[in-house]
């Protein structure tokens, strides 16, 4: 029987979408709130039981490793203030979890960077999350990656997340044709990266879950460019259906795609309506701010 232990964060996309922001801040490290925008990713896995997070990065994304590092300086300083409450939440970041990072030295698609990881993941599973892409759990629900590593532990067959879109946006998503077997599990009958909206027999996109079976490794070394002559994972997890076979699980817990800026302007909006040193001034800030519309 193999535990999920390991995730792959790829991290080495340029944040085109949110410059200049991001042309001397990666993307990941993007505030919601008050704490960027990985750290919400990270504590995902680590709340999925991951142990070791592997970050694809590319250049310029010193600042990812360096949150999740020591800053003696600043510990000190907190800890001589009598700052204890955010020294501990800081202690915890640094102790969360093991960061490996990894250069994605060439930007060839997303089944290159998960294939980059390979290394350090050898023949156990591993989940991947995609950065873009932020869940957040309330009150006790699982997190959509806790739910996919139960899955694997159970069937031992790879398991990603589905959510369903509206026609006009299965372009901007791998979506996977599916089976229903009992509640929010599916059996996933084929993939399709990006599909036109003409050509589609089911509107279930993936956004951004995965816990894979190693064979997906094979799967990637064996693969060909596909869509914009990129190495496309979802590709790879085509090849995988039809080898070993994949299962797929819809969610209840709130997403947003933070890699998106009006996604990321609804996460920030409801991540601060869930804190509770903001949530009443803030609300209530809002609802001055909607009735001042009407005027
Ligand atoms: C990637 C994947 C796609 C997935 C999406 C989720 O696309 O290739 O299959 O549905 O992430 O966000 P990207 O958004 O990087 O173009």
């Amino acid at each position: 029987m193999s535990h999920v232990k390991k995730a792959i964060i790829p991290a080495a996309g340029l944040g085109t979408r949110f410059l200049p922001a991001t042309k001397t801040v990666p993307k990941e490290m993007l505030t919601l709130v008050d704490a960027p925008t990985i750290l919400y990713v990270v504590e995902e896995a680590v709340e999925a039981g991951i142990e070791d997070i592997i970050l694809i990065a590319g250049r310029g994304k010193h600042a990812i490793e360096d949150f999740f590092d020591t800053s003696y300086e600043l510990e000190d300083k907190l800890a001589r203030a009598g700052n204890l409450n955010l020294l501990d939440r800081l202690t915890k970041i640094r102790n969360m979890a093991n960061i490996i990072s990894i250069r994605q030295k060439q930007a060839l698609g997303l089944g290159h960077a998960v294939y980059c990881g390979k290394s350090v993941v050898g023949d156990e599973p591993f989940a991947v999350l995609l950065g873009d892409e932020i869940t957040i759990s309330q009150n006790g629900q699982k997190s959509v990656t806790s739910q996919l590593v139960e899955n694997f532990s159970e069937t031992q067959l790879s398991s990603i997340s589905i959510m369903e879109v509206p026609d006009q946006d299965v372009s901007k998503y791998g979506i996977a044709e599916v089976q229903k077997i009992s509640g929010c599990r599916y059996k996933v009958l084929s993939v399709i990266e990006k599909p036109d909206p003409k050509d589609i027999k089911s509107r279930m996109a993936m956004p951004g879950r995965y816990v894979f079976d190693s064979q997906i490794f094979e799967e990637i070394k064996n693969a060909q460019p596909g869509l914009n002559g990129e190495i496309q994972l979802t590709d790879s997890m085509k090849s995988l259906i039809s080898h070993k076979g994949m299962e797929a699980l819809t969610f209840t817990t709130k997403r947003f795609d933070a890699g998106d800026k009006l996604g990321y302007l609804k996460a920030s909006v409801e991540l601060a309506l869930m804190n509770p040193e903001l949530e009443i001034q803030f609300r209530n800030y809002l609802i001055e701010l909607v009735k001042g519309w009407g005027k």
